[in-house]
């Protein structure tokens, strides 16, 4: 009688358990069975009424039966468990890496493309790139240029002064006496840096820009060099010659001096605002480095002349990309000065 229930409870099971489809159901399917108040343990409680002489073999039989329950239970559970890893791995491989947006990267600022284009073109030149503060003293700023307190080229160059009497550099001219204390002679090097200027603001000034020094030291040095490296330099900026003027122009620290135009590639040197209506833009101020300013700089005169020049960098970015407003550049206007990356 008990052999038969336990043989129609194995039945019963085996079919249950061929129905599972879940961790759930398995889980019901145990408490059914198996749990405190499951047909299994009731089977078992009712082993009282069996004979005492079947009582041994009936108790094993029914033992035999949970521990088998038992065995199919966690089987079927591993199984299921499995199932769904694979189905969980084989939903992640269909997941492709090139669906995915592409993050937003942003882009090089246009002073720093042409930046990097200059220290280049001045490298392979055999020139070294140069870093300097943009907080300086009245010494590297003037003094040390040959402009000594109260000359009137320092009105030219207004700018911001710091309560310990340190300033914002007006001109890359600034790190012309350290670095040559540095080095000392032969040396050729280039100095970009950002300037700061009190300057009323128009399409082709700024009160903060960039520009690019460079100095040439040598025996020899002439003006013929100094036009050779300028000319060398623009025409490898804008892939083709470039029509340039040189007139004279004063800088305590150069003698001569000269400013060096550049034919406005806005306006073609028609005339538009960002040249004045002039058709010329003035872009690289230099001449040949002052005495005063390489003994300042513990160079031997007798021995060594030199060329220096201030490239307006930011006047060059927006002659070499045509930006027609210098103010394009401090705007903070993505969609103006990310489009210059793959220039
Ligand atoms: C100077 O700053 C000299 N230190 C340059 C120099 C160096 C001369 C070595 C001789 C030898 P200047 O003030 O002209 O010179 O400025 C040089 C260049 O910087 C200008 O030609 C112009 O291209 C740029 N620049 C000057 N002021 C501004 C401004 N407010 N906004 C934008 N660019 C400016």
């Amino acid at each position: 009688m008990m052999k038969e229930q336990v043989n129609t409870l194995q039945a019963r099971f085996d079919a249950q358990l061929a129905q599972a489809a879940s961790v759930e159901q398995l889980e019901e399917l145990r408490v059914a069975y198996l749990g405190k108040k499951g047909y299994v343990t009731e089977l078992m409680a009712q082993l009282r009424t069996v004979p005492p002489e079947e009582k041994a073999a009936v108790g094993q039989l029914i033992n035999r039966l949970k521990e088998t329950l038992a065995l199919a239970l966690e089987d079927a559970t591993r199984r299921l468990r499995e199932q769904a890893m694979q189905a969980r791995i084989a939903a992640a491989k269909k997941y492709s890496p090139s669906l995915r947006r592409p993050a937003p990267v942003g882009s090089y600022h246009p002073i720093t493309l042409i930046g990097r284009e200059l220290e280049e073109i001045f490298f392979s030149m055999g020139f070294a790139v140069e870093d300097y503060p943009e907080v300086v003293d009245d010494y590297q700023c003037f003094e040390s240029l040959n402009i000594p307190a109260h000359h009137p080229a320092r009105d030219m160059q207004d700018t911001y002064y710091l309560d310990n009497g340190q300033l914002l550099k007006t001109h890359t001219s600034a790190a012309q006496n350290h670095i040559m204390r540095k080095y000392g002679a032969p040396l050729r090097a280039i100095f970009p840096g950002r300037c700061f200027r009190n300057e009323a603001t128009d399409a082709s000034h700024e009160t903060t820009f960039f520009q690019m020094e460079g100095i040439m030291i040598d025996e020899h040095i002439s003006i013929s060099n100094l036009i050779y490296f300028m000319k060398t330099m623009l025409s490898e900026v804008f892939g083709q010659p470039v029509e340039v003027r040189l007139r004279p122009g004063f800088f305590p620290f150069v003698e001569p001096g000269f400013e060096l135009d550049i034919s406005c590639r806005i306006c073609g040197g028609v005339g538009c605002p960002s040249c004045k209506h002039s058709g010329w833009l003035e872009l690289c101020p230099c001449g040949m480095i002052h005495p005063n300013v390489l003994r300042a700089g513990g160079i031997d005169t007798e021995r060594y002349t030199g060329f220096a020049f201030g490239l307006g960098l930011t006047r060059l970015a927006m002659m070499k990309y045509g930006i027609k407003d210098i103010r394009t550049f401090n705007s903070g206007s993505l969609k103006a000065l990310s489009q210059f990356e793959s220039l």
